[in-house]
């Protein structure tokens, strides 16, 4: 009989950490949080000054050259990325293979995931070039793909790129474009969506990222590695959570009904959670979440939404929480997607789009987190080990004798 126990004291010795609260996967310089004091920088830039000042071409540059571009840089490196914004005409095909009802987050894991079909020439790993071509591709076709998911789930006809329109403006022409109108970008709208971009480009070692970094640990196609990520974002708890703390605004619909949903919350017999309070890392107010805020009251001020009834309940419902025992307790604040809902809402966009938003903001930190970790030197195949518990060793017992 083999003693489990022993057996585990002969191997060296491993931590055993569910949910990696306290393991680090890897070293990064990309970005650095600091979750007792709700602090976020990317390259040590703090995010309030990049969604303040910069935009999402900047920020895209920043993660994955570690330096803010120069304007002669920013202007070759928008140039580079939107020469990769067409997708194959045969990747139009993917998408009627889909029932029309289909989330379209189950769309994007597909189509992205499709791409490794298609580029065979980005996916020598170990060529720097290549590898930031798969990785401009990657940025600069997720809008399109996004818009393409997006319009077969309305049943309207894709609408192509337009290159002489920056990244977010580019984005809302393609989602909003109807067959007899084209779509006029309000630039406080562009600059809104230009900046909940920014808020979502990376977060250091999170579910998702954490997935592209493991499924590209072992060399895996580039374009494979970010579907698994997509496939990740999408539960609940990660970046389905903006979709999800939408639907629990309207299910309260009013405030009056606040502390039946506070209550159900604190329950440890239900399951319900405040979707968009909380977070593994925050245990202060996640900074994102301000900056996200603000955004939102441009967004209802600029789309004649102000009374949007849902900000009042979500306002209410933050003040409720953040003065009740359990949330103070627990550290529970709001998240950044807490406010994203209602703003992507007011932009126009249903439910089901929220977290493929997300995907395509989070995509350049994906991107630059698979590249920093394949120049890691320190870079082996992601492969944690277990704690067996379970029987030892024993005989087989033939089917007639069990
Ligand atoms: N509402 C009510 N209680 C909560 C909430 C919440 N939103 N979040 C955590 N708690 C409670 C848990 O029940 C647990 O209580 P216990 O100690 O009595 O068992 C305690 O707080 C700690 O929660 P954990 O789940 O252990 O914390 P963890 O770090 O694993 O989870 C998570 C973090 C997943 C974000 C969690 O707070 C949650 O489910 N929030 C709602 C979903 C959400 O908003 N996700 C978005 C995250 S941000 C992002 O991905 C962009």
């Amino acid at each position: 009989v083999v003693d489990i126990g022993s057996l585990y004291k002969r191997t060296k010795m491993f931590t055993y950490d569910p949910g990696f609260t306290s393991t680090a996967s890897c070293e990064s310089k990309i970005t650095y949080i600091d979750g007792d004091r709700g602090v976020l920088l990317h390259r040590g830039y703090p995010i309030e000054q990049l969604a303040e000042h910069g935009d999402f071409t900047e920020v895209c540059y920043l993660l994955l050259y570690g330096e803010l571009p120069k304007p002669p840089q920013k202007e070759e490196f928008a140039h580079r990325v939107t020469q990769h914004t067409m997708v194959h005409e045969q990747m139009t095909k993917f998408f009627s293979g889909y029932r029309r009802d289909a989330h379209p987050m189950a769309v994007m894991v597909g189509t992205v995931g499709a791409l490794s079909a298609f580029y065979h020439d980005s996916t020598d790993i170990t060529d720097p070039h290549q590898r930031m071509i798969a990785s401009l591709r990657m940025i600069a076709k997720m809008p399109t793909i996004g818009a393409m998911a997006y319009k077969y789930h309305i049943g309207q006809p894709f609408v192509y790129p337009k290159n002489n329109l920056d990244y977010a403006a580019n984005f809302l022409r393609m989602c909003f474009t109807v067959p007899c109108e084209e779509y006029v970008v309000n630039p406080v709208l562009a600059r809104a969506m230009d900046r909940i971009f920014i808020l979502h480009a990376d977060h250091e070692q999170n579910a998702s990222t954490s997935t592209v970094r493991l499924a590209g640990s072992s060399g895996a196609n580039p374009f494979a590695c970010i579907a698994a990520g997509i496939a990740c974002l999408w539960g609940p708890a990660h970046g389905g959570a903006n979709e999800a703390a939408l639907n629990m605004l309207v299910e309260i619909g009013t405030v009056d009904r606040i502390p039946e949903y506070i209550a159900k919350a604190k329950d440890r017999n239900d399951p319900f959670r405040l979707m968009g309070f909380g977070h593994r890392v925050y245990k202060n107010y996640d900074p994102r979440a301000k900056i996200m805020q603000k955004t939102m009251y441009e967004v209802l001020e600029a789309t004649g939404h102000t009374s949007d009834p849902l900000m009042k309940v979500a306002l209410e419902l933050e003040k409720v929480a953040l003065s009740d025992e359990y949330f103070i307790e627990k550290k529970l604040y709001p998240n950044v997607d807490f406010y994203s809902g209602i703003t992507l809402r007011a932009l126009g966009f249903p439910t089901t789009m929220f977290t493929v938003l997300f995907a395509l903001a989070r995509t350049v930190g994906w991107v630059a987190q698979w590249n920093e970790m394949i120049q890691d030197p320190h870079q082996r195949i992601g492969r944690p080990r277990q704690l067996y518990v379970d029987a030892p060793l024993r005989d087989y017992v033939p089917i007639s004798n069990r």
